[in-house]
């Protein structure tokens, strides 16, 4: 009888055993699952606090070839930050400057830049030329709302800025697939066209 109750008890022992095991391999699975989750959104306020240095450039209109920032996608902010840093896109000054910030600081310098609120209207009406018919799949219409995240808006941006950077995929001094591609051939003319363009409608704003 007592042999009987105590291995009764040894196997309630072993039961209770198995079951604290499975718990605690399911809390370490459900602790290590992190694939699911969106990427983190930026701080702007922190982000903000780390501008000070850019607007020297950024925020000066009449520099014409230091692209606008101000309403840009933040996934495409972090994407050139990074392209800049790891040398895909050749600037000595923005890869300088791209090198110095974290991860988490180029998420909130660019959640600092995609809240910034376009303000300025576009200038002068001007019909979409027709070779930004392929454009608009990706772009949108009128440059302002890229079809993915990393798609970056083109509306507002200053028009040299735009055409240094068509003739940059052109060349392939500046290397992404898509746009190299895209921008293989496009005309001088149509570079042009296209800049002045995208840079009158509203969109991006000085920043
Ligand atoms: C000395 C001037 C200067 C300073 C300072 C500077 N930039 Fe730039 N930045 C530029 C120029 C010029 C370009 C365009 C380079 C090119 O043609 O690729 C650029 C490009 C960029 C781009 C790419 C935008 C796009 O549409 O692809 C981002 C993002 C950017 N800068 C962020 C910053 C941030 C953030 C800071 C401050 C932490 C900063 N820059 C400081 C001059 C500057
Ligand atoms: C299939 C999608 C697609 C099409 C079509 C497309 N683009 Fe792009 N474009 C992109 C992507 C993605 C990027 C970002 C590339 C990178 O990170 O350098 C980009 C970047 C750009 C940039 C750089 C903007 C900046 O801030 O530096 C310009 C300018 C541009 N595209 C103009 C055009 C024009 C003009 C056309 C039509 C002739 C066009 N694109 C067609 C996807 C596209």
């Amino acid at each position: 009888m007592t042999a009987f109750i105590a291995s009764m008890l040894a196997r309630r022992m072993l039961v209770a055993l198995i079951c604290m095991l499975c718990a605690f391999a399911l809390e370490t699975v459900i602790a290590q699952e992190p694939a699911t989750k969106p990427a983190p959104r930026g701080d702007p306020a922190a982000g903000k606090r780390k501008t000070a240095g850019c607007n020297g450039c950024h925020a000066v209109a009449g520099m014409k070839n230091v692209p606008s920032l101000g309403g840009q996608g933040a996934s495409y902010f972090v994407a050139a930050m990074r392209a800049y840093r790891d040398g895909m896109r050749n600037h000595t000054t923005m890869r300088d400057v791209a090198g110095q910030f974290s991860e988490r600081e180029l998420v909130d310098l660019a959640a600092y830049y995609a809240d910034t609120n376009a303000a300025a209207e576009g200038t002068a009406p001007s019909a979409a030329p027709a070779s930004s018919t392929q454009c608009a799949a990706c772009h949108g219409a009128e440059g302002a709302q890229g079809a993915t995240l990393d798609v970056p808006k083109l509306a507002g941006q200053k028009a040299a800025y735009l055409e240094l950077a068509l003739r940059a995929y052109r060349s392939g001094a500046r290397k992404q697939p898509i746009m190299q591609q895209q921008a293989a051939a496009v005309s001088d003319e149509q570079i042009a066209e296209l800049a002045a363009y995208y840079a009158s409608r509203t969109g991006l704003t000085v920043k």
